[in-house]
């Protein structure tokens, strides 16, 4: 443990003295380890997107901090989240995104079944005869597969693995506030997209926080740097940072002239964009004429996967005549994630140097990047969980 003690005590003192994180916590197994404990158990970690199950009987499998998860929607259209293990044997229920077959969970192992709420419905053969005998019906309530605590906000996913997590409401309140007029109601479904992402979930979290590379590492947005330098940091809780800033970056980028329809609510002082990160792990982009959200679910300290879902703004969105206004839009939120994801890999490649930390955060832009390298380090170093 002397080395992770080294490495806390390393952590403590970039934090304490405002400077950049160390190389080694994108990379050190013992930090992963660590954080899954101090950040993603205890509170409430983003897991996928209602999108990612659009009927009732959709399954969609996640891997997440160490955790197997079955997202599916219920008949009633509730999302439900159990974990993807059979109450036989404990076989992954299911294993990529698929549908239960006539409404019912079906275990590939011995084929043991499961309705969309969880309750064991069947297991062939059960009492080893030809009956069709099953388990007995206290046996039967004991045999369901096991719930999460969850819930659902403006789409995305929401599970607490603790089961003790103070109430989402009272976490995210600050931030619902502040989003309130980008009317969650209005959303509809434009695509989601999974990624896999060679980089540590931090660096995701950071570059999604990063103002100044949008510019350059993203041209085809345009509107140069007349937009970024307008950037504002907001700080909206301990667990929540983000940034405002034009929409499409600058005037004449094109995307203020889009035809797809706004948020009715949305007043002009906030026709613009604003980026959060829900800590730990839940990335969320809110703009005049569309959402984003991002989950990154960790696997390994240089590897994470991604769900990528997109939201237009009301049922006017979904008119014929925008379809091509909607796949183009698709297509750029591809092409900047793609983008992304190829300069994510350099940067895990270039922490897993003994150089990796002798970086320098430019003190005019980078800012918003040190907030959010605090909050997980008071995370991280055990600062206790606040309800807001
Ligand atoms: S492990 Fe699922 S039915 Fe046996
Ligand atoms: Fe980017």
């Amino acid at each position: 443990m002397a080395a992770r003690e080294s490495i806390l005590d390393e952590i403590r003192r970039c934090r304490d003295r405002g400077s950049v994180l160390p190389g080694s916590v994108y990379r050190d197994p013992e930090i992963f380890e660590a954080e899954i404990e101090a950040l993603f158990r205890p509170g409430w970690m983003g897991v996928a997107c209602g999108q990612n199950v659009p009927e009732p009987g959709d399954l969609f499998p996640v891997q997440i901090a160490g955790h197997a998860l079955l997202l599916t929607r219920d008949r009633e259209g509730e999302v439900r989240v159990f974990y993807n293990l059979c109450r036989h044997r404990g076989a992954l229920l299911a294993s990529e995104p698929c549908r239960a077959q006539g409404g019912r969970i079906v275990c590939p192992y011995h084929g043991w079944s499961f309705g969309l709420d969880g309750r064991f419905e069947s297991a062939p053969h059960f009492d080893r005869t030809d009956a069709a005998a099953g388990p007995s019906d206290a046996d039967r309530a004991d045999l369901g597969l096991i719930p999460l605590r969850s819930t659902v906000w403006r789409d995305i996913v929401f599970v607490n693995l603790s089961g003790d997590a103070p109430p989402f409401d009272a976490f995210i309140a600050p931030l619902e506030e502040r989003v309130r007029p980008w009317t969650a109601a209005e959303l509809r479904d434009l695509s989601s997209v999974e990624y896999e992402i060679e980089a540590n979930w931090k660096l995701a979290a950071e570059n999604f926080l990063d103002a100044y590379h949008l510019p350059i590492a993203h041209p085809e947005i345009g509107g140069g740097f007349s937009g970024a330098l307008l950037l504002e940091d907001l700080e909206i809780s301990g667990d929540i940072v983000g940034l405002a800033m034009p929409q499409g970056y600058g005037p004449g980028s094109g995307q203020l002239e889009s035809p797809l329809p706004r948020f009715s609510g949305l007043g002009e002082e906030r026709q613009h964009l604003e980026a959060f990160v829900i800590l730990p792990n839940t990335l969320l982009i809110v703009e005049p004429d569309i959402q984003q959200v991002i989950v990154l679910r960790p696997r390994s300290p240089g590897f994470t996967e991604e769900t990528l879902a997109s939201y237009v703004v009301s049922d006017a969105s979904q008119r014929k005549d925008l379809a091509s206004e909607r796949a183009e839009l698709h297509q750029s939120v591809l092409l900047v994630n793609d983008q992304d994801a190829a300069l994510l890999a350099g940067l895990q490649q270039s922490r897993s140097m003994d150089v990796g930390g002798r970086t320098r955060p430019s003190p005019s832009w980078d800012e918003t990047i040190l907030r959010f390298q605090r909050a997980w380090a008071n995370r991280l170093l055990g600062r206790p969980l606040r309800a807001t």
